[in-house]
């Protein structure tokens, strides 16, 4: 222990030594805007014309489980952390889990209810934070007191959007300041005495520090150095990410039988995401370039060796290989998801931009029902049922794990799911560091209006069907010229765009984005981003299809049967489903065509991620072929070369966040 202690002294005291004098924190290459700048567009009470993605999903999320589960769900539904007695409950972290989603959720989808259900759980909070400083249900009990729980990302955060800014009341602000305050520097004096960590707070340290690095850059009351200290303090006491995603010792293959030379939760999938981001998160109070290389090369890494085409990887508790029947936890998902927004905004690279989108068009939806009232704890590539396992293909998750209902395998990915939608739609946007330029990131339908630098007051609003389109219109009204820039996707093949009506040209990115230099007044720009369909590689010879941001599967037709319902919420359902037509088919790649179909209405129908709804399809010619079921519930691996059993016939190809059972990694044949 006293090892550590002085390594982590002499590590602030070379970081102070060679620190800048203005900012020891390194700058982002990118500034992210505050909860609530950026809206899921501009219709926002517009319920006559719900055609727009993400305004649809928030709402959707808003009155389904998200929305609903402080009423009933017996982790949340205390006034404070507490309420389920199992094991699970020893981390006390549902309460942060689901503060941390909840909060942007009821901003941008402006919903009363959410928001006051928020505050009253952060009023009660702070009203029982103790003398030391401590928040939590431990207060006034014997229970340990570990960090975890306290630190999720960005908690502190959503606190002070929650009670502060929201209000007019600055002073309400300064009570949350205070009370984080005063709460670091406890954790602060148990970090020097060695208390409050445990293997899941030492494995999550970036995000305690991503936390202090939010209190540094916004309400650092001249405690800089004391940040810093803390910061350095985490890193060295917690998992060394440098070293776990190093090529010697990186699982190439599925982690069963294989021992990780720094304990089993370093190859934990949900750690794993979280840890994705540890090199960038150092790299601000390090200054250290090399750790960005590193994040680089692990965030590649995971993807060569456990990823998925949904975009995710796969990890069924640890890390789980590429084969298309392991599974990939719906935390891990949206972990993932905010890891790439954090790299992308430290970074600039846009294969952590890239990837992002494709994770939230299609893994996130595909392991939610439409309606967002049941989500799996694992979802596979290919899924020809979800349904109690027997056998189970998960050797380290239960058997139940991808039915679609409250809380399959853990309840953490209930409270914690909620946080994909809204931050995805916070980080659509974000401004260069001299805050005189807006770049959009992720593509879709959105309204900010934000005040540059220099007092220049813009209002944009993008208007697209995407990632069910290829179009987006974008108005934007500024008092003074600047440049604007948008994310130009890897996939695009011959994208153009045309400003005010002007003709439309080539567009032309640089380092991934394409910029237009917006004079004052109105200036509409159109990008048109079409892409090719394309297909990827994946074991035993089989192929995944994608065309743009979309990834697309057979969605196997399906029968419903309930397991399970909530006493108390009826529409709080455990499903099983099982197919009801054949799924063993080989398909011909050379033809594959696309169709595009444009809602009749204009609109999307809500919600879009079901079964049959999507206007993007892709159809192809495939084969019936024998293909086994192991056990009496999972595809086994697709055959190679397998032999046609009868005549072909044409199938349609579906986004795969749309399927709820699926094929997407499909044995190939030749039709000539
Ligand atoms: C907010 O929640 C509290 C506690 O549940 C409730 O008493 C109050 O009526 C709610 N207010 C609104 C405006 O919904
Ligand atoms: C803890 O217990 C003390 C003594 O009974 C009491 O004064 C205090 O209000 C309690 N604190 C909280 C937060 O419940
Ligand atoms: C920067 O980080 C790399 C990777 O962890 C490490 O090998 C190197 O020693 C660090 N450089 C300094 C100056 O600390
Ligand atoms: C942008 O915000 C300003 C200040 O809150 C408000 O006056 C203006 O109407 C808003 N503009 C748009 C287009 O929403
Ligand atoms: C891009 O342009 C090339 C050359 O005209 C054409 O062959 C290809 O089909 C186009 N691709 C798309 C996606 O429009
Ligand atoms: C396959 O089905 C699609 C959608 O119904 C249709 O547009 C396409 O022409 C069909 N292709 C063949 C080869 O029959």
């Amino acid at each position: 222990m006293s090892t550590i202690a002085s390594l982590a002294h002499l590590s602030l005291f070379v970081a102070v030594c060679v620190g800048q004098t203005a900012s020891r924190l390194a700058p982002k290459k990118y500034l992210s805007l505050p909860l609530g700048t950026v809206k899921p567009a501009g219709w926002l009470s517009d319920r006559v014309n719900p055609g727009q993605l993400s305004l649809l999903c928030l709402k959707v999320q808003a009155a389904g489980l998200a929305g609903h589960q402080r009423e009933f769900y017996n982790y949340v539904s205390d006034g404070d952390w507490t309420g389920g007695s199992s094991a699970y409950s020893d981390l006390e972290e549902a309460g942060s889990y689901w503060f941390n989603g909840l909060v942007p959720t009821g901003v941008l989808a402006n919903d009363a209810s959410i928001q006051n259900q928020t505050q009253q759980f952060l009023e009660y909070v702070l009203d029982h934070q103790d003398s030391t400083g401590w928040i939590g249900p431990e207060v006034n009990t014997t229970k340990a007191r570990y960090l975890w729980g306290r630190l999720l990302p960005h908690l502190i955060d959503p606190s002070i959007v929650c009670l502060g800014e929201t209000k007019a009341d600055p002073s309400q602000a300064d009570r949350v300041v205070g009370a984080i305050w005063k709460f670091i520097q406890l954790a602060n004096t148990m970090l020097d005495n060695d208390e409050g960590l445990e293997d899941w707070g030492r494995s999550r340290w970036e995000e305690f520090a991503l936390t202090l690095q939010w209190i540094y850059d916004n309400y650092p009351n001249g405690q800089e150095d004391l940040l810093l200290n803390m910061m350095h303090k985490l890193k060295i006491t917690g998992f060394p990410w440098e070293d776990i995603f190093a090529e010697a010792n990186f699982p190439k293959t599925a982690t069963e039988g294989l021992t990780s030379p720094f304990g089993d939760l370093a190859w934990h999938g949900v750690n794993v995401a979280e840890g994705l981001k540890a090199l960038a998160v150092s790299y601000r109070f390090t200054q250290n370039k090399t750790e960005l290389d590193i994040a680089s090369a692990g965030w590649d890494i995971v993807f060569q060796y456990h990823g998925r085409p949904s975009g995710s990887f796969a990890a069924d508790e640890y890390l789980a290989g590429l084969e298309a029947a392991r599974g990939s936890e719906l935390c891990m998902v949206v972990e993932t998801m905010f890891s790439g927004s954090y790299l992308y905004q430290v970074i600039g690279d846009l294969k952590y931009a890239d990837r992002v989108e494709r994770i939230t068009y299609n893994a996130l939806p595909a392991t939610l029902t439409g309606d967002m009232w049941s989500r799996q704890y694992l979802q596979q590539q290919n899924q020809i049922a979800a349904k109690n396992m027997n056998p189970d293909p998960f050797p380290r998750d239960g058997s139940y794990s991808n039915v679609f209902g409250l809380e399959p395998n853990y309840p953490c990915c209930t409270v914690n799911h909620p946080q994909g939608w809204p931050k995805f739609i916070s980080n659509a946007f974000v401004l260069t560091p001299d805050k005189r330029s807006l770049v959009h990131v992720y593509l879709g339908p959105y309204s900010v209006n934000a005040t540059l630098a220099n007092n220049n007051h813009v209002a944009v609003t993008v208007d697209t069907l995407y990632p069910f389109s290829d179009t987006l219109t974008t108005t934007i009204t500024a008092d003074k010229p600047f440049k604007y820039y948008v994310r130009i996707p890897s996939w695009t093949s011959n994208g153009t765009v045309a400003v005010n009506n002007g003709a439309a040209h080539p567009v032309s990115p640089s380092n991934g984005l394409h910029s237009v230099a917006v004079e004052a007044g109105t200036t509409k720009i159109t990008l048109n981003l079409p892409a090719e369909i394309t297909t990827e590689e994946r074991p035993h010879g089989a192929i995944a299809v994608h065309r743009g941001p979309l990834h697309y599967a057979y969605d196997i037709p399906r029968s419903q049967t309930v397991l399970a319902r909530n006493t108390q919420q009826p529409l709080a359902v455990d499903l099983e489903f099982d197919a009801t037509a054949a799924w063993q088919y080989a398909i011909d790649p050379s033809t594959l065509t696309f169709h595009a179909g444009t809602p009749e209405s204009g609109k999307l129908p809500s919600p879009v991620f079901d079964s049959g709804l999507s206007p993007f399809t892709i159809s192809v010619t495939a084969c019936p072929i024998v293909w086994d079921v192991a056990g009496d519930t999972f595809a086994s691996a697709p055959p190679e070369s397998p032999a046609c059993t009868g005549s072909p016939v044409n199938i349609t190809l579906s986004p795969y966040g749309t399927t709820k059972l699926r094929i997407s990694e499909f044995p190939v044949y030749s039709a000539t």
